[in-house]
């Protein structure tokens, strides 16, 4: 078993109890996080922290001056015994007295932290494929918010055509995938959608991007057109606990190639490279 975070208490985690007038049940009146811990130690740190305490402040949660999120996630790290981790962090709004779509006064949020084992193990894939279906979710993609119906029905959707990303596009331009940041290369520049789009900032997507001005690859983050799109060299997605995945095959069309392209290796080469620094 493992140990996790809540409300102040390290617990085994089928100890861990939540009211059902939380507000994350509810309403999905929630944030999250997640973080992998490469070795014992937390990943991007940082940059998910920066990320969360935007979206706390965008809901206006309230947390306690002394809660140390910091401190909590090294501990349920250090708590538990895997070497490499995905901690999973959720903070909702907090528990109501009865159910109202108006939050109550001075609520506390619920902090919740647990760990399991990280399985990938980074190292350069082979190729995936992917499924493009038209984005039907909110406006406030940016907030990484848990009311993710519509991201279930996108990897349910995925899963039974047997693919491994469903990836999404609004007024005929790409987003983003269900889990995932989308890049592509077309004659030879890489692209991505810019984050003003209605899409997650992820972490990764951030590292991806610094390796590229570092190994100076001409780049642009730009509105990709769906057409535009289909005719790239290569296409890959990335999120923390898969780090960069080519996609070889969409919705039963070769892209490029139909195998991973070679800034594809390039890139995935450097990014284990960071991942052990
Ligand atoms: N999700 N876009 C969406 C919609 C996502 O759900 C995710 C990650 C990303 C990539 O963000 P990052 O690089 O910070 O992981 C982009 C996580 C992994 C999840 O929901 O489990």
């Amino acid at each position: 078993m493992s140990i996790c975070f809540l409300n102040g208490e390290y617990l085994e985690i089928q100890d861990a109890k939540i009211s059902p007038l939380d507000r994350g049940f509810l309403f999905g009146d929630s944030i999250y996080e997640v973080i992998i811990a490469v070795n014992k130690r937390p990943f991007e740190l940082e940059s998910h922290l920066k990320r969360l305490n935007k979206n706390l402040s965008t809901l206006k949660y309230s947390l306690s001056n002394r809660t140390d999120l910091e401190e909590i996630i090294l501990e349920v790290i250090s708590r538990n015994k895997f070497f490499n981790q995905v901690i999973y962090l959720q903070i909702s709004r907090g528990t109501d007295i009865i159910r109202d779509h108006i939050p109550g006064n001075n609520l506390s949020p619920t902090i919740f932290v647990s760990s399991h084992e990280l399985q990938t193990d980074f190292s350069p894939s082979s190729g995936e494929k992917a499924i493009l279906l038209e984005d039907f979710r909110w406006r406030k993609s940016q907030i990484k918010a848990t009311s993710l119906l519509a991201n279930v029905l996108y990897r349910s959707e995925a899963k039974h055509q047997e693919v491994f990303e469903t990836i999404l596009y609004e007024n005929g331009f790409i987003t983003e995938g269900a889990v995932s940041n989308v890049f592509c290369c077309i004659k030879n520049k890489i692209f991505t959608p810019p984050i003003t789009d209605n899409i997650l900032p992820g972490v990764t997507r951030k590292v991806i991007l610094e390796l590229i001005k570092e190994m100076s690859l001409e780049y642009e983050e730009r509105k990709i057109s769906v057409d535009s799109f289909l005719s790239a060299e290569e296409i890959w997605v990335t999120n923390s606990t898969k780090g960069i995945v080519p996609i070889i095959k969409l919705d039963g069309k070769n892209i490029g190639t139909g195998s991973p392209g070679e800034k594809y290796l390039q890139i995935s080469k450097a990014f284990i490279d960071r991942l052990s620094s």
